[in-house]
């Protein structure tokens, strides 16, 4: 794992565009627009290409050495001269360096921050993500102008909360802890703002907690923290795996339980729900505010870290930008939204809940909100 603050790491504003403009000076205007919408439609072409080495094991062959196509494609048994068009392909998003070798063959290099990133059992992997792209995003997206004439709505023509199976669930789940660092940092120096210490003792609730990243980071932050992972039980199994290896398993407790038809216990000092909200319709999203202040103490806060849009942001957030996009991924993919500040602020009012904080994340802002 790299460092963090490492600043070899790749970022995404790196990547260059695939359109040189300088060309473009003088040009028509529609041209320049086809030009400009082009690119967007050739996004499909990145996660085409990157899951393609994927499924073929390109990333863990080159995990183990860089390798000329030659060499990659007696590894992975493939054809050569498409060996080659995928990797070069890859070189374009910078997903693999590609270099002059001594006999005049390129050379294909996996940078190391990735190596971890496409490993099956890295912390921060992206292989869960791509194996729900490929078992439900793909196909899901050819449906999203269905689904924008008839709204998601399920048999009775209700709106349906965004519910995948329990296996569909598995491999997303362990593709998304690369958010956690950055919203956990954020939510840790609120609560010392707001008060909390590291050495005195509270409890965390984590709804619908997946592999758990979020509250094992937080006792990785406050060592008297104990939390509760609360999900269904083949998730919840991957989470009691996952607190053993951040070493936190003696204060991370499982509970297999569902959080629509269950009790969720109470003095529940932190209730967290990550990635919770945009999967609601409005009633169950306001259905889970009034069912977590039951569960909370006394002076308890509730954080919520979600696609959560904030319309007085006038200039124009990389967040709301990315958030109003999620929005259409879940429209997509069955129901949810990414639902406004002024929509929890609602819900929390008719929860005798306020907010106290709302903080931004490189892909969520958190919002902290205790009772009224
Ligand atoms: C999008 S994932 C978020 C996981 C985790 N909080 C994170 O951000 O990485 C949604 C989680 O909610 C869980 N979930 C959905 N419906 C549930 C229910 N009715 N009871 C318990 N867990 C549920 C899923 O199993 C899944 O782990």
């Amino acid at each position: 794992m790299t460092a963090p603050g490492d600043t070899t790491a790749t970022t995404s504003a790196s990547f260059a565009s695939l359109v040189d403009s300088a060309h473009l000076t003088g040009i028509e205007a529609e041209s320049q627009a086809a030009h400009r919408l082009y690119e967007h439609l050739i996004a499909l072409w990145a996660p085409g290409v990157i899951e393609a080495a994927h499924d073929l094991g390109a990333f863990s062959a080159l995990t183990v050495a860089p390798a000329t196509a030659v060499q990659l494609a007696e590894i992975l048994d493939t054809d050569l001269r498409a060996t080659r068009v995928l990797l070069d392909g890859l070189s374009a998003y910078d997903v693999v360096r590609r270099s002059p070798g001594a006999d005049g063959q390129a050379v294909y290099t996996l940078p190391a921050e990735l190596h971890e990133v496409f490993s099956p059992d890295g912390l921060y992997s992206l292989a869960g993500k791509i194996s729900h792209d490929r078992n439900v995003a793909w196909n899901a997206w050819r449906n999203l102008a269905e689904n924008v004439r008839s709204g998601a709505r399920d048999a009775t023509g209700g709106e349906r909360v965004n519910q995948i199976s329990e296996e569909d669930y598995t491999s997303l789940v362990r593709g998304i802890n690369f958010w956690a660092p950055p919203i956990v940092r954020a939510l840790a120096d609120a609560l010392r703002e707001l008060g909390w210490s590291t050495g005195e003792s509270a409890q965390v609730l984590d709804v619908g907690c997946g592999t758990g990243i979020y509250s094992q980071l937080m006792l990785r932050e406050f060592p008297a923290l104990t939390a509760n992972g609360l999900d269904t039980g083949r998730i919840t199994a991957i989470a009691a795996r996952q607190a053993q290896e951040l070493g936190v398993a003696d204060r991370f407790r499982v509970v297999v339980k569902d959080f629509w038809n269950d009790d969720w216990g109470t003095d529940v000092d932190l209730a967290l729900f990550v990635n919770i909200f945009h999967l609601q319709t409005p009633e169950s999203a306001r259905e889970l505010l009034l069912k977590s202040t039951k569960s909370l103490s006394q002076n308890g806060l509730i954080a919520i870290a979600d696609h959560i849009v904030d319309d007085d942001d006038g200039a124009g957030s990389v967040q709301n930008k990315f958030f109003r996009l999620f929005a259409a991924s879940m429209l997509a993919t069955g129901g949810g939204d990414a639902y406004t500040l002024h929509d929890y602020d609602q819900w929390l009012a008719d929860s005798e809940l306020r907010r106290v904080a709302l903080l931004d994340t490189p892909m969520h802002r958190v919002l902290l909100a205790r009772r009224a």
